[in-house]
């Protein structure tokens, strides 16, 4: 019997994102065939973060170019593929609605079903596209530009909420505290090599809801912390002094300083998320999951409490329509899906996961 082929698009952000992907008619784990992407961060670098408007133009010129990419690389035209799945949500709503009229298109035009992935959903099952795919049961920490949630997961479609950010999300705090200092959009990745060669104890910075007794996040105070060392140094806002190659060394003690800070919130918010849930598994989903100290840190203290620590492969932290077409792929073999003929431009800007 042949496999199904479920053909993803991912446009909920600063990335378009298209892959096929094989569900095996025999019932084994879905397989990648191919993805392509396009990155924005260079044509929004200019303004310091994703411009919605500029973000939505470029997926309407890079989405039929990448699913022509995707479908060749593979031997496979638009008439092979079985499902065309696409993100619904959550996100940025202009953005959402170039991949799901596109999907819609397309599945008109071909007389393909369509399937709306939450974003969501795509980046906490991406692991299962890894060399070392996990198994349920695990709790998952999802950390992503704009969330930051533990969940237990007992399947497909089971997710349970366990604790969330309460103002900004871990990836905002290092865009925001990268910002002040100086550093180009997205921050995550430029504050983490800045910070390579600091001392993560040079400067003071709390630990926000550390020891809440609950499993939930809170950043928003530590970019103000940031900040108000920056204007002590005198350097808030001073592109000359953020730049002095003189300033560099001490900018690395507070980019290092500031690493240490999120991560250590998020290996002891994850540990006990484990404790509370007797679970010994965990699966690190999102753009920070990219980060090498939260890996180092997570790793250590898991490996010391016997517990399994899985990632998505690195070039499927960030978005990406591999983890779409994965998403829809497991939702089908689940028995989850909801196949529609019917064109919907249903997309869900603000969508949460727990209800699914
Ligand atoms: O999941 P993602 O690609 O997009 C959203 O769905 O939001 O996550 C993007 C976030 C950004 O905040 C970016 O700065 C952060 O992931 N990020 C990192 C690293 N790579 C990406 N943060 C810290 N260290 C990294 N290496
Ligand atoms: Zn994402």
């Amino acid at each position: 019997m042949a496999d199904t082929l479920i053909l993803g698009i991912e446009s909920s952000c600063d990335e378009t994102g298209l892959a096929l992907v094989a569900l095996p008619q025999s019932g084994g784990a879905p397989t990648l065939l191919s993805h392509a992407l396009h990155s924005q961060i260079d044509m929004h670098q200019a303004y310091g973060g994703v411009v919605p408007e500029l973000a939505s133009r470029d997926h309407i010129r890079r989405v039929v170019p990448l699913a022509r990419q995707v479908l060749s690389e593979s031997g496979k035209s638009m008439s092979d593929v079985d499902v065309v799945a696409y993100t619904k949500g959550p996100g940025l709503a202009g953005a959402l609605l170039v991949g799901a009229g596109v999907a819609c298109a397309l599945g008109a035009a071909m007389g393909k079903p369509l399937l709306g992935v939450h974003h969501l959903e795509g980046h906490l099952l991406s692991p299962f596209l890894s060399a070392d795919p996990p198994e349920f049961p695990f709790v998952a920490l999802l950390v992503s530009g704009g969330h930051t949630q533990l969940m237990r997961v007992d399947g497909v479609g089971r997710y349970e909420l366990l604790g969330e950010t309460v103002d900004d999300a871990a990836g905002e705090a290092f865009d925001k505290s990268a910002k002040l200092m100086g550093l180009p959009y997205p921050g995550g990745p430029h504050l983490s090599k800045l910070a390579a060669n600091g001392r993560a104890d040079a400067f003071e910075l709390p630990r926000p809801m550390l020891h809440s007794g609950n499993l939930d996040f809170s950043f928003a105070g530590l970019k103000t912390a940031v900040r108000t060392h920056l204007v002590r140094l005198g350097w808030l806002e001073q592109a000359d002094k953020l730049a002095a190659p003189e300033n560099q060394a001490v900018l690395a003690d507070l980019a290092a300083s500031t690493q240490a800070a999120i991560v250590e919130v998020l290996v002891k918010k994850s540990l006990a998320a484990l404790k509370s849930t007797g679970l010994k598994r965990v699966v690190v989903a999102g753009g920070v999951g990219a980060n090498k100290l939260l890996r180092e840190q997570l790793d250590r203290a898991c490996a010391r409490r016997g517990i399994r620590v899985h990632y998505p492969e690195l070039h499927l932290c960030t978005d990406n329509g591999a983890m779409i077409a994965l998403a829809a792929a497991m939702r089908l073999q689940a028995g989850l899906a909801t196949l529609s003929t019917e064109p919907a431009f249903d997309v869900k800007p603000r969508w949460d996961l727990a209800t699914l």
